[in-house]
C-alpha cells in the first residue's frame, strides 16, 4: 500500500539530483565527470566516505542560479510524482555561491521562483551548512541563513561528516540562526553513537534531529527525546544504503516509536540510495505491517515539526484528516 498525501522534512536538494540530470548538464557544459557514475550509470561509491565525495563531485557540475532553478523543478516534480505535497529542503550556500550573502540570494531567488512555478507540492528551504567544512564555514552559513530568513527560508541544519570536531564547535552558527527565528535541526546519530545524539541535543538545542537512529542503543536518551518531544527524521532506506543496518528488518524504527519519540519518514539523497518515498512506505509495510494508521501518525507528526507557519500547518492537518 501507499498513504498519500505525503510529508517529507529530509531531502538534500543536490543528493535529489538524478544521474541523468547531472550527466545532462556536464554534457551541455562540457565537463568530464570521472568517478562519479558506474557503469550502468548509477552513483558509484563504497561507503560513507566515498558517498560524500561522489555527492560532492556531482555537485561541482551545479554552477549557476539557472543550473540550480532547473534542479528544484525537477526534484520537486519527481517529489510530487511520489505523493508528496509538502516538503522541506536542505539548500546549501557553500555550493550556491560559496557562502557569500549577494550571491547566496540570487540563486535562492532562483529556487524560489522555480517553487512556485511547480503546482500540487509546496517547498521551504532549511540553509544547511556542512560539518566537514568546519566551524568557520558554518557561520558563514549561519549569516546567509539569517540574513534570508523569513517565508521561504524556515530553517536552518547541518549534514556532512558528523565525526567532524564537536558538535559545541557550531554553537554559534545555530545561535545565529536561532535568533533570527528560524526552526533548527542537525544530522546526528547516524554514524555517530547516543553521545553524539546527546551533545547535538545539549550543544545545538535543535527541535528535530536528522536520523538519530543510533539514540535506540540507548533508553534514556529514548526516553529524553520523548520527554522534550524532538522529532527524528529517520530515513531507513539511506542507513541500509550506507550500511548502518545490514537490511530494513534489523532497522529501529518500530522501536524508537514504541518509545514515544516522534518519527518521520523521508528519503534523504533518493538517487543515490535507489530509493523513492513509495519504497521507503512499501518497505515499512513490507517489514513491519505498517498500514494506514502508523503512515497518518508519521505524516501527522511530520506536520507538527515542519517549519512553517500556523495556516500552513493547520492546511495541511485538514489535508491529512481521513
Ligand atoms: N549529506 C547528504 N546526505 C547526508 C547524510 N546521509 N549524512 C550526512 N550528510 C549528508
Ligand atoms: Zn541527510
Amino acid at each position: 500500500m501507499t498513504f498519500d498525501p505525503k510529508i517529507e522534512l529530509h531531502l538534500h536538494l543536490e543528493g535529489a539530483a538524478a544521474p541523468e540530470f547531472i550527466r545532462r548538464l556536464a554534457d551541455e557544459k562540457g565537463m568530464r565527470l570521472s568517478g562519479v557514475f558506474d557503469a550502468r550509470g548509477a552513483y558509484a561509491y563504497d561507503d560513507f566516505a566515498g558517498f560524500l565525495q561522489v555527492y560532492e563531485a556531482a555537485t561541482a557540475v551545479l554552477r549557476t542560479p539557472e543550473d540550480y532553478a532547473r534542479l528544484t523543478i525537477s526534484v520537486l516534480e519527481a517529489s510530487r510524482e511520489q505523493g508528496v505535497i509538502y516538503t522541506e529542503m536542505f539548500l546549501s550556500p557553500d555550493f550556491c555561491g560559496g557562502r557569500d550573502v549577494s550571491a547566496w540570494r540570487e540563486y535562492l531567488a532562483a529556487m524560489q521562483e522555480a517553487a512556485a512555478s511547480v503546482d500540487g507540492i509546496e517547498m521551504r528551504g532549511i540553509v544547511t551548512c556542512i560539518r566537514h567544512f568546519g566551524p568557520d564555514k558554518a557561520r558563514q552559513t549561519a549569516r546567509c541563513a539569517a540574513e534570508t530568513a523569513g517565508g521561504f527560508i524556515t530553517g536552518f541544519g547541518m549534514g556532512g561528516n558528523e565525526a567532524m570536531g564537536h558538535a559545541a564547535d557550531f554553537a554559534w552558527a545555530f545561535d545565529c540562526a536561532r535568533e533570527a527565528g528560524l526552526g533548527l535541526t542537525s544530522h546526528a546519530g547516524e554514524f555517530g553513537g547516543p553521545a553524539s545524539v546527546r551533545e547535538t541535543l545539549d550543544a545545538l538545542r535543535v527541535s528535530r534531529i536528522g536520523h538519530g537512529v543510533r539514540a535506540a542503543e540507548d533508553p534514556a536518551l529514548l526516553k529524553r527525546l520523548a520527554d522534550e518531544d524532538v522529532t527524528l527524521e529517520v530515513c531507513p532506506g539511506s542507513n541500509v544504503a550506507l550500511g548502518v543496518y545490514p537490511r530494513i528488518e534489523a532497522h529501529p524504527i518500530e522501536r524508537i516509536m514504541a518509545a514515544g519519540v516522534p518519527i518521520t519518514v523521508s528519503t534523504d539523497d533518493p538517487p543515490f540510495f535507489h530509493t523513492t518515498m513509495r519504497d521507503e512506505y512499501d518497505g515499512l509495510e513490507r517489514a513491519f505491517g505498517w498500514g494506514e494508521d502508523h503512515f497518518r501518525v508519521i505524516n501527522q507528526t511530520a506536520v507538527r515539526a515542519a517549519f512553517c507557519d500556523d495556516a500552513t500547518r493547520a492546511a495541511l492537518l485538514a489535508k491529512l484528516e481521513p
